[in-house]
């Protein structure tokens, strides 16, 4: 072939590869703002071109789809689109397919069940996630090979802001939260190719520091997750009449004083028939390596505490001090049959310190990387401990109702 034939069919190739349609976006993650059994939020990045904010979706099995618009947003200084379209009135334990914008990849999703005497609910809780990728990887196989339903991120997931590490710009943060969501397509994925959907709870290294309100200046988490009301971290999510999920914000960017606490007392109030209620946040009550009398824990003991106690909270998931830990049932500050446990305690893809030899409160500790799977059915509640290995660590005594 002559050189000027050759350049011209380079060209066509490249013509062709360009126009033909993409598979699927780099990234692409499910959350929830409403009740997951019947509800479910696509999100996904795109180059600014690619404008549909548009999901397409069917039961597994249906041979008509759906259509369901969205909105997108164009974070500051980023040449990119977060699009987010929320789906509803769909059925109970259920796999669907979709697919977005105009990628032609079919994805697959399946909402909760309702009634978890039929299905039980399984999901995992952990937090201090992507801060080195090698244990954060292994970590995400160990879940992924559980097959959580949802997994709940419990703070500084990406570690986009640090005071170890000086702030880089916004190009950096971008760029790791890039690597956390790549990470998370490809190792979060359930059996059968189902997507995992993740909770998101907010950490100190999530957001800038001095508790920049959302509300008033743009923050980039708050961009990237859909939150049931838009920028407030702190909500309630409802699964079913059996579950609630009490995620609060231990002042990153709200404070857990005035607002977030009347929110939460009246939270609990209003949930007082849901048999099953968990707190998550990221910083502990109750600190496996932390100092007890630190600042935020006490104002987390003062504030919080007695409300959960009152409110029928069982299990808080508490994060940050990157070790295992267990308490025993703790009421007014001591142990009590009848009291709150803590389980944590954020150690997903970080360093694992060591715990408090000797604190009153720790039924259970250890040095490991780990989270907690929580299996909810007719027969109760289990939450076991696992280390990033694999290795079962502990498991919390069976809560029935
Ligand atoms: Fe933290």
């Amino acid at each position: 072939m002559k050189k000027s034939g050759l350049i011209l069919w380079v060209i066509i190739c490249a013509l062709l590869l360009s126009a033909a349609p993409k598979k699927n976006p780099e990234i692409i993650y499910l959350a929830y703002t409403e009740d997951p059994t019947t509800s479910i939020t696509v999100q996904w990045h795109s180059p600014i071109a690619d404008a549909a904010s548009m999901v397409s979706y069917r039961k597994k099995g249906d041979t008509v789809w759906q259509d369901a618009k969205g909105s997108s947003i164009r974070p500051e200084a980023f040449e990119m689109l977060i699009h987010r379209v929320d789906l509803g009135h769909l059925q109970p334990n259920t796999f669907y397919e979709f697919r977005v914008g105009t990628f032609k990849k079919t994805n697959l999703f399946r909402t909760l069940s309702a009634d978890v005497n039929v299905n039980p609910i399984q999901f995992v809780v952990g937090g201090d996630a992507y801060r080195f990728l090698s244990s954060f990887r292994k970590a995400n196989r160990q879940i992924a090979e559980l097959d959580p339903d949802f997994v709940v991120v419990g703070g500084d997931i990406a570690y986009t802001h640090s005071n170890k590490v000086p702030f880089k710009g916004r190009q950096w943060e971008i760029k790791r939260w890039t690597t956390f969501f790549s990470e998370w397509k490809s190792s979060m994925v359930g059996k059968g190719g189902r997507m995992i959907p993740i909770v998101p709870v907010v950490g100190n290294h999530d957001v800038p520091k001095n508790q920049i309100d959302p509300r008033k200046t743009p923050v980039l988490l708050y961009q990237l997750f859909a939150f049931a009301k838009e920028n407030i971290s702190f909500r309630a999510l409802d699964i079913g009449s059996t579950l609630s999920l009490i995620l609060l914000d231990t002042d990153h960017s709200y404070p857990i004083v005035g607002e977030q606490t009347s929110w939460l007392k009246q939270a609990l109030s209003d949930r007082a028939n849901i048999p099953y209620k968990f707190a998550v946040y990221h910083v502990g009550a109750y600190p496996s390596v932390y100092p007890y009398n630190g600042g935020i824990p006490k104002r987390i003991r003062k504030y919080w505490c007695p409300l959960f106690e009152e409110g029928g909270v069982q299990v808080a998931f508490e994060h940050h001090n990157h070790a295992y830990k267990r308490t025993f049932p703790i009421k007014d500050e001591q142990i009590d049959s009848k009291g709150v446990i803590y389980m944590g305690d954020g150690c997903w893809g970080v360093k694992p310190r060591k715990p408090h030899p000797k604190a009153w409160y720790l039924a259970a500790k250890d040095r490991k990387n780990c989270f907690n799977f929580v299996s909810l059915s007719g027969q109760g509640c289990d939450i076991t401990a696992y280390a990033i290995t694999g290795e079962v660590i502990d498991k919390a005594p069976r809560i029935t109702k």
